[in-house]
């Protein structure tokens, strides 16, 4: 692959808020979902869990992450993944002792990251939320009080005709520098 068509599939992925009543297949869910665990994290402590919801608990778990009209379309997507906290392999203890738990946050966006990646280059459309009543998900999904759910991402075949939008970014002379 090269870096522009690398760009292509970043220009391409874009929050969907409109999704097309289609179901998605489980293989589809399951391969975004493998390939996105393939992303780094500290340690290589992979201390996530992905639990993708596509059954009946799907209203239930759109209802956390809505509130005051935000995120309503959430409700239309085929599948709901719930990025969680799981299990830290190895090293990763150690990390934990020293209260490097901000590596978990950010090994949960990173895998965030991938996993939307993922999901445009299966032609799948997905929207992070970022917003979500983390108590009431945990309560729907039968985890521990100290799991934390950072994210959510929603996932579904946009609506026919949803446009691509054009990307607004800063320029990038305001947000990157070049050292010599
Ligand atoms: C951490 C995070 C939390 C977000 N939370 C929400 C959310 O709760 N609802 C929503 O509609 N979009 C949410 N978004 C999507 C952003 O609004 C969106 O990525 C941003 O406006 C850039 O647009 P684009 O994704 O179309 O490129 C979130 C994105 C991130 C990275």
């Amino acid at each position: 692959m090269t870096i522009q068509e690398l760009e292509k599939l970043y220009l391409e992925r874009q929050s969907v808020r409109e999704f097309s009543p289609a179901p998605l297949a489980r293989e589809t869910v399951e391969e975004i979902c493998r390939a996105a665990l393939l992303a780094p994290s500290a340690m290589n402590a992979q201390p996530w869990r992905l639990i993708a919801v596509c059954g009946e608990k799907k209203k239930e778990i759109a209802k956390a992450v809505q509130r005051l009209g935000v995120n309503r379309f959430v409700s239309d997507a085929a599948a709901i993944v719930v990025v969680a906290e799981g299990k830290s392999g190895g090293l990763m203890k150690v990390g934990e002792i020293f209260k490097e738990n901000e590596f978990v946050r950010n090994d949960l966006g990173i895998l965030t990251a991938y996993l939307v990646l993922a999901a445009q280059a299966a032609g799948v459309g997905s929207c992070i939320i970022g917003w979500r009543d983390e108590d009431k998900l945990r309560g729907l999904l039968g985890l521990k009080e100290k799991v934390r759910i950072p994210l959510v991402v929603a996932l579904g075949y946009p609506a026919e005709g949803y446009p691509v939008r054009e990307k607004k970014r800063k320029p990038i002379e305001d947000v990157f520098t070049y050292l010599e």
